[in-house]
């Protein structure tokens, strides 16, 4: 199931519209639009289609409006894989060279800068206001926040608690703002923002945990992404928390260092043991806690497509 034909409940017009956006963001110099292009293909744009969805909740909304916002967050989020991937030294995403590969760290960093400032000056034009812009600059800190604290801890196991806060940071926080955003921009009363916010919230830590699973459990032809490289690079995630009764693995995922065979080995054990069961239930019952709050004065058409955005996010295998 694809998430963006899942999200019916949207114009085809307007989701042809934000790619011609986010072209036009990289189109001002060469260099950049060469190297950005084809960072910004590929992407599920799962937060710009949250975010214009909820703006719809309560009835019809004004796109033309919304579609820079829509792609400053799509531009927010390119910015930050860019930069992940330099942390995690990765070299493929999204079936493509990752820009640190490609160029360089140095360069990649400033790419990143690059689809950053590119964002702000989409909202800047936008005029949203100030708590717009506020949400905006509270997400791009927790984003920061969430990587430090992986980056600090890496090798080390976490306990639940520092696992759920740590996805809650660098995913969830995202997608309920990209909901918050949505129905605030559509001018919805505050009880509807929270309620979507909240749901955007319980999705994002089902999102997070079903990427984590991917890493263990998926098909890289379809994520994109090589096996096992969450654990290559020291991050220790939902999935090898359950499986840790294995000693070897417990060896394996706390050692930097960490050779291919014993990648190899590590996601094994992890398939071996009822990760993938504890895992999935677990990002069901996000997923089930995000439908229960959906408000029930939302229009239907929306409420239905959030419905299915919710199936999709624990569903899918990119
Ligand atoms: C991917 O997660 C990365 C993130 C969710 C956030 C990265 C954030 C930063 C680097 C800081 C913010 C920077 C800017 C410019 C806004 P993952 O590593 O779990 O997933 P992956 O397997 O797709 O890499
Ligand atoms: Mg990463």
């Amino acid at each position: 199931m694809n998430f963006v034909s899942s999200a019916e409940g949207l114009p085809t017009k307007i989701l042809v519209e934000l790619e011609r956006k986010l072209e036009s963001a990289v189109g001002d110099d060469p260099f950049i639009s060469e190297a950005c292009t084809p960072l910004l293909k590929g992407g599920k744009r799962l937060r710009p289609i949250l975010f214009l969805i909820s703006s719809r909740a309560g009835g019809s909304s004004s796109y033309e409006k919304l579609l820079p916002l829509a792609a400053a967050i799509e531009l927010i989020h390119t910015a930050s894989l860019v930069h992940d991937d330099i942390l995690d030294a990765s070299k493929v995403r999204r079936g493509v060279s990752t820009a640190n590969a490609k160029y360089g760290a140095q360069v990649a960093v400033l790419i990143g800068d690059y689809l950053f400032a590119k964002a702000f000056e989409f909202v800047a034009n936008g005029h949203y206001g100030d708590e717009v812009s506020a949400i905006l600059s509270r997400l791009v800190k927790n984003l920061c926040i969430g990587e430090i604290k992986q980056d600090l801890s890496l090798f080390t196991i976490p306990t639940l608690g520092e696992y759920y806060e740590r996805i809650a940071l660098k995913t969830a926080i995202f997608l309920s703002s990209c909901c918050r955003l949505g129905a605030l921009t559509a001018g919805l009363e505050r009880s509807m923002i929270e309620a979507l916010s909240s749901y955007g919230m319980s999705l994002g830590l089902a999102f997070q945990i079903t990427d984590d699973l991917l890493d263990f459990f998926g098909d890289e032809a379809l994520t994109g992404k090589k096996l096992g490289g969450d654990l290559k690079s020291g991050v220790i995630t939902l999935p090898i928390l359950r499986a840790l009764g294995s000693e070897e693995l417990r060896s394996i995922v706390t050692r930097e260092g960490i050779s291919d065979g014993e990648v190899e080995r590590a996601i094994e054990l992890v398939r071996a043991s009822d990760a993938l069961m504890y895992c999935r239930r677990r990002a069901e019952a996000h997923v089930e806690a995000a439908r229960l709050v959906l408000p029930t004065m939302i229009d239907p058409t929306v409420s239905k497509v959030l419905e299915q955005a919710a199936a999709f996010i624990v569903d899918r295998s990119w």
